[in-house]
């Protein structure tokens, strides 16, 4: 592991998003935040396309390729960063799949003791509140550490990408740096020397 010293050493971050589409305002942001993070914090982009629906049965037989890979690169990643949108008031059932698979084998879980940000977009006012609060919950389960505060809740998201799916709301950028140091600090309280 990239270690230093204090707070100035390389985390490793694994990030995704809870959609699968190629416009999704969620990928978009991560995508953003990859670009705004501090230099301590390298964001590795893991994309849930080919993730199945949990099923207990074909986990008895042995995890997926990809549900493999996507449990081994949480594994190996100090910290977690998940943009999942709101999907009828809750948190959709992509991104909680993906939780669902991580979450396994209880005790030995990739999700065990890990630091966790979440944040999310939605081109509704609350952008994506209520599935980021869901979410929250999930993590109590899996024993995970999900960062307080600062929350981030991208409202409105239709004006803040452009076409291109970059994020051009300046205010957006400035808070969204701001998270990511927060985030750098809480990593850092779990897995710092
Ligand atoms: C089935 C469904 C339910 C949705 N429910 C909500 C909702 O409860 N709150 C909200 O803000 N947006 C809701 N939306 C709109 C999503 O926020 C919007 O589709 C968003 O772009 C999805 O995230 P993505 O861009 O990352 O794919 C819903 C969309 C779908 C398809």
């Amino acid at each position: 592991m990239m270690s230093t010293s204090d707070n100035n050493r390389d985390i490793e971050i694994l990030a995704f998003a809870g959609s699968l589409r190629k416009g999704s305002y969620n990928k978009a942001l991560l995508r953003a935040a990859k670009e705004l993070a501090p230099e301590s914090l390298n964001i590795q982009i893991f994309d849930l396309e080919g993730i199945p629906l949990y099923n207990a049965d074909v986990e008895a037989q042995g995890d997926p390729k990809r549900v493999s890979e996507f449990k081994e690169t949480i594994r190996e990643a100090e910290g977690l960063l998940i943009a999942t949108p709101e999907y009828n008031h809750g948190v959709p059932g992509v991104t909680k799949n993906a939780i669902d698979w991580a979450s396994r084998p209880a005790k030995k879980a990739p999700l065990n003791e890990k630091p966790v940000g979440i944040l999310g977009a939605s081109p509704g006012m609350t952008g994506s509140a209520r599935g980021q609060s869901q979410l929250r919950q999930a993590f109590e389960f899996t024993n995970s550490y999900c960062m307080p505060q600062p929350e981030i809740l991208v409202s409105r998201a239709h004006e803040k990408f452009d076409e291109e799916g970059d994020l051009t709301d300046e205010a957006t950028r400035k808070f969204l740096g701001k998270y990511l140091d927060a985030l750098n600090d809480w990593v850092n309280k779990f897995t710092g020397e």
